[in-house]
Parts: C-alpha cells; sequence; structure tokens
C-alpha cells in the first residue's frame, strides 16, 4: 500500500503547449482514486507519469514517500491495466499470467501458488489453458486484471479497462473491480471520462478539464456540492440543469442576488405537482423516454432546454407541463460560476 503525490507537475509535450500546468494533489493511501475528465483533458498523461511510462516536463511524483524521479516502470511496485487488454495472443491464460513473475524471478511454486489465487479472485480458474482469442472481451480483460493481481503492487493504475466491453459486461465487471478493491485494499488510481464510473466505484473523484482540477471530493460531495458549473454540469445522469436567473420570470426572495446561474438536477423536480417555496417554470414536452422504472423528459422551457427524470408509472401526455423546483434542490453559482454557498 502506498499514497501518490504529485508536486509541481507541469507537462507539455511540445514546446510551450502545456497539458498539465501545475498540479498538485496526493491520492490517499487505500483509496479508489478515480481520475474523471472529458477526452483529451490529461488523465491518460497523468496515469502515464506516475507509471514512470511518461516523463513529467517539471515537478515530482512520490510513491510511498520515495521521490520516483529515474525510476524504471518496472521498479515503482505498481500494476497497469489498459483498456486494450494487451495480452500476448500466442500464451495461454496462465502463460499470460505467468510472464510478469517470471521477470520478477519469482521461484516456480510461488508463481503456482499466486496464480491460482489470482484467478481465484477473477473468476477464471476453468480458463487456464485458453488462448485470449477464445476469449470474451470481458474474460480478456479479467486475465488483465489477474496478471496485474499477481504482481502485488503498492498501486493500481487503471486506463479505461472497461471501455472496450459491452455495456452489461461493463457493469459486471465495474462490480468485479469494487470486490477486487475491497479484497485488497490497496491503492487504485482508475482514468476515466464516464461519470457513472466514477460515481459508482470511486471512493475519491478528482475531476479535471484542461488539465486542472475542478473539484476533489467523495462522490456524494461531487453530486450534492458541486463547486462550481463545470463540475455541476459534469456529474449526474443526465446532468445538472443549469440556467441563467435573469430569465426567470418571477421574483423569488430565496434567490442570491448574486446567483447569475441557477443548477437543479433531472431528478429533484416535480412535473406538474405544485410545492410550496419552489421555483416555477413553465414549458412543452419535446420528447419523453419511458425507462423501465423512470421516465425522461426533454422540456422547451422559456429559459432554455431542460431534463427532468421522473420515477413516476405513468408518462404525462400533456404537452403543457410546469415544473416545480423546491428550494433545497437549487444550486446557486455566481458571475464566475463558482458556487454559492446558502
Ligand atoms: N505523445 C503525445 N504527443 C503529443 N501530444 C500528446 C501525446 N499524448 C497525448 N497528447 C495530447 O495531450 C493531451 C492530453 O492527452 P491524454 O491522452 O492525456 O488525454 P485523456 O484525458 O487521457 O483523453 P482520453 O479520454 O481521450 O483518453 C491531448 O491534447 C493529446 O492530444
Ligand atoms: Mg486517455
Amino acid at each position: 500500500m502506498a499514497n501518490i503525490v504529485l508536486k509541481d507537475i507541469y507537462k507539455e509535450y511540445n514546446k510551450n503547449q502545456p497539458i498539465i500546468k501545475n498540479l498538485n494533489l496526493e491520492i490517499e493511501d487505500g483509496s479508489f482514486t478515480v481520475l474523471l475528465g472529458a477526452s483529451g483533458c490529461g488523465k491518460s498523461t497523468i496515469l502515464r507519469m506516475v507509471a514512470g511510462l511518461e516523463k513529467e516536463t517539471s515537478g515530482d511524483i512520490h510513491i510511498g514517500n520515495k521521490n520516483m524521479k529515474n525510476i524504471d516502470p518496472g521498479d515503482r511496485n505498481i500494476a497497469m491495466v489498459f483498456q486494450n487488454y494487451a495480452l500476448y495472443p500466442t500464451m495461454t491464460v496462465k502463460e499470460n499470467i505467468e510472464f510478469g513473475l517470471k521477470n520478477m524471478k519469482i521461484p516456480k511454486k510461488e508463481r503456482e501458488k499466486k496464480i491460482l489465487e489470482a484467478v481465484k479472485i477473477v473468476g477464471l480458474e476453468e480458463f487456464l489453458n485458453r488462448k485470449p482469442q477464445n476469449l470474451s472481451g470481458g474474460q480478456r480483460q479479467r486475465v488483465a486484471l489477474a496478471r496485474a493481481i499477481v504482481k502485488d503492487p503498492k498501486v493500481f493504475l487503471m486506463d479505461e479497462p472497461l471501455s472496450n466491453l459491452d455495456a452489461k459486461l461493463r457493469t459486471q465487471i465495474r462490480t468485479d473491480l469494487i470486490e477486487l478493491y475491497q479484497k485488497l485494499k490497496t491503492t487504485f488510481l482508475y482514468v476515466t471520462h464516464d461519470q457513472i464510473e466514477a460515481m459508482s466505484m470511486g471512493t475519491k473523484i478528482i475531476l479535471l478539464d484542461k488539465g486542472e482540477i475542478q473539484q476533489i471530493g467523495s462522490p456524494i460531495e461531487v453530486y450534492e456540492k458541486p463547486k462550481n458549473v463545470y463540475t455541476a454540469k459534469f456529474i449526474g445522469s443526465p446532468p445538472m440543469n443549469v440556467v441563467e436567473s435573469k430569465n426567470l420570470n418571477n421574483d423569488y426572495n430565496f434567490i442570491p442576488k448574486e446567483a447569475r446561474f441557477i443548477g437543479f438536477r433531472p431528478e429533484k423536480v416535480s412535473l406538474n405537482k405544485k410545492a410550496e417555496e419552489s421555483l416555477e417554470i413553465k414549458g412543452q414536452i419535446i420528447t419523453k423516454e419511458l425507462l423501465g422504472d423512470q421516465i425522461l423528459y426533454k422540456i422547451n422551457a422559456n429559459i432554455g432546454i431542460i431534463q427532468v427524470k421522473t420515477f413516476n408509472k405513468e408518462a404525462i401526455n400533456n404537452k403543457d407541463c410546469t415544473i416545480f423546483i423546491k428550494k433545497e434542490n437549487l444550486h446557486f453559482f455566481d458571475e464566475n460560476e463558482l458556487r454559492i454557498e446558502i
């Protein structure tokens, strides 16, 4: 187990084109920390610098209080799992898992023991002699996980390991990863652009935009108290509605004067059901999606397009509707798009 500390990290691939300008952060020992952000924001770059596969332009990275400057990837006590499994096609599952252990000069008996433990954890006992080409995508990703597990790393680094899998497998392996984390209690640093993955797996989320930290917090913190409009709009499914206060029809005494933007989550509104001390917005339903236990509406309101999620059994058939949002479910942001605490 180990923590990871990034100190004043600056990274450019091409001269004077910084990808990461000045990053300082600590990934706590034993946490499942998720680096979350849109495509191209620098997540893989950060992970690869921690792994030693990419060199920082300046700054320091410490793993377990040891400076990693000039320490090879193989000597960093980490294991990395990638999006594309990266298995050796000519080797069996067992040989794939064993390969790294042989490199580490671990005796045969111990290798066998470790392999058996690892395949048990990921549920691949029956597949030891298969070649990767005869495995499903999910099984291949499990081999990649087993290969990481046998190394007993201090830190697991994972770069979008689920993105090549279909939706059903993704949810399944997501649960497997949570279980794996609970068993091993090692530090996990996990990269994804998928906020649902981040919310469901992480003990800590670090939301990045263009190489800069927007917010660090537990999933519930970033969901309930987004620090700015960017975070508000990134987290949630669908994300938070954010409208400009100047476009509201009425005055409300519970809206702070400095609130330029008002946010509310699609799932925290009531449709056509009047509620006390609420914001009231009129609109027309454009589309509705029936999702089994939920109904998603897209609504054209005078303050913009709004998404609403209800948990009713019956969909609303009228076009005209009124949305009520209780004051405790409103989020306020100032002209700099920063959260106003009330
Ligand atoms: N080897 C490279 N040379 C030059 N630019 C690079 C290199 N690798 C990445 N970049 C650039 O650095 C930025 C960050 O890339 P990075 O791969 O870290 O993003 P990411 O957040 O992992 O994105 P994604 O979610 O698409 O994987 C991008 O603008 C990318 O084009
Ligand atoms: Mg990436």
